[in-house]
This record gives C-alpha cells, sequence and structure tokens, in this order.
C-alpha cells in the first residue's frame, strides 16, 4: 500500500496488492512525466448551470492558496475555460508531448479551443472521437507538477463523463445544481451515474444567487 493511500481505490491509479476491487481496471496512466497528485471533477449532467465557472473559480481559489492547479477542458463541443482565463494563443508539443498553457496567475490549462485554428471553429465529431481527445488530455499533455487538476465536463452522462470517470483517477466530483425541479431531475442523474461509477460526491454547488436575481 502506498504512503498516501486514502483508501479509495477507485479514484487510485496504483495496482497494490491492497486494492479493493477485482475489477478489471480501464484506468489511463499519465504522460510519463505528468505528477498529478488529485483530480477532481466538475459536473452537472444539466448545460448552463455553471460548471465551467465553478470550475474556473475552484481552480482560483486554490492557487491562490498557493497548490499548483490545472484545468483539464473536457468540454470538446463547448469549451469555455480558455475564455475564462483570457488565453489566447495555441497549445504546442514537444518531442516528448503536448504542453499546457498557462493563464496569468500560473494555471495550467489544456482544452480542444487550444488547438483550433480559430476560436470559433465548430468540432463537428462522433462521441468516441471526442472521448478519445480528452483521453489524450490525460495520457499525451506533460502536466508537470500538479497538486490539484479540476475536469470541466459537458453536460449529459454520455461518451465524455463515462470516459473521465473509467480512464482518469478522478478522487471525486463537485456537482453543480440549480434550485429549479427540472434541474435537480437531471443532475440527479449525473449523481446517480457517478454513484454507479464509485465516485465520491465531494461537494454540490447550487447557486442561489440565480434565484435571487429573478425576484
Ligand atoms: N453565479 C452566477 N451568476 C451569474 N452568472 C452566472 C453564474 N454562474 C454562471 N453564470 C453564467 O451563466 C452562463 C453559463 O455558465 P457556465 O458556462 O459556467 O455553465 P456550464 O454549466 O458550464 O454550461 P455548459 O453546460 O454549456 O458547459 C455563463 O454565461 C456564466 O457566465
Ligand atoms: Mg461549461
Amino acid at each position: 500500500m502506498s504512503q498516501s493511500c486514502n483508501q479509495n481505490c477507485a479514484g487510485c491509479a496504483e495496482n497494490c496488492s491492497d486494492r479493493k476491487s477485482n475489477k478489471k481496471s480501464l484506468l489511463e496512466q499519465p504522460h510519463k512525466l505528468s505528477n498529478i497528485k488529485r483530480v477532481i471533477g466538475v459536473v452537472s449532467g444539466k448545460g448552463g448551470v455553471g460548471k465551467s465557472l465553478v470550475t474556473a473559480m475552484l481552480a482560483v481559489a486554490m492557487n491562490r492558496k498557493g497548490y499548483k492547479t490545472a484545468v483539464l477542458d473536457a468540454d470538446i463541443t463547448g469549451p469555455s475555460i480558455p475564455k475564462a482565463f483570457g488565453i489566447e494563443g495555441h497549445a504546442r508539443g514537444t518531442g516528448d508531448g503536448m504542453l499546457p498553457l498557462r493563464s496569468k496567475t500560473g494555471i495550467e490549462v489544456i482544452s480542444i479551443n487550444l488547438l483550433l485554428e480559430k476560436d470559433t471553429d465548430p468540432v463537428v465529431w462522433r462521441g468516441p472521437v471526442i472521448a478519445g481527445v480528452v483521453k489524450q488530455f490525460w495520457t499525451d499533455v506533460i502536466w508537470d507538477d500538479v497538486d490539484f487538476m479540476f475536469i470541466d465536463m459537458p453536460p449529459g452522462t454520455g461518451d465524455v463523463p463515462l470516459t473521465v470517470f473509467q480512464s482518469i483517477p478522478v478522487s471525486g466530483i463537485v456537482m453543480v445544481t440549480s434550485p429549479q425541479e427540472l434541474v435537480g431531475m437531471i443532475v440527479d442523474k449525473a449523481a446517480n451515474m457517478a454513484k454507479m461509477m464509485d465516485i465520491p460526491i465531494l461537494g454540490i454547488w447550487t447557486d442561489v444567487n440565480i434565484v435571487d436575481r429573478k425576484k
């Protein structure tokens, strides 16, 4: 058992003898030059409830606390993270792998919009191709030293969340919701998906301000 064992085998990439589940692991190894300590997904199931904003704010908050922080933008068809951090330009590759870009305060970011020629170019790809790109953001990007990586998820419970939960050792997720019955029903689907896949829910972010604004 590793010294840093937190007893959460679902969120761990090590294949040690104390592993609690005998299920075949689909976890992918990160790039050999990456050193990522904790991965937290930001999920809702529902679109437009503030996942990307919450992802960016969590990354900023942890960065301000002195942790080395990164954001993996797993929303391939609706990438918001570079814009949220004011990052422009293109990610470049070395012989070894791809390098993320850094925000002004040092948060490392990778997003499909850092690879497209123009940030308005649409991504019109089938689900498995999209999920493959997300996997590559984990396996082919050189994430130097990262204490906390936040993954901004797309809406829904499809290919991308499935790939992230199966391929990346996610320590847990933060659920984002807003106080409306319809939103709650869809968000419950994502919460149930996480439970089915043994992914711990670390917290729930409800934006009551949205309700207040409408009063
Ligand atoms: N607390 C808030 N107060 C005001 N505006 C907000 C708040 N949270 C989010 N927004 C705005 O609502 C819109 C949707 O937010 P965001 O893009 O973060 O949602 P999302 O869940 O990531 O959406 P998608 O599912 O499309 O990825 C954005 O324009 C964002 O600036
Ligand atoms: Mg978003």
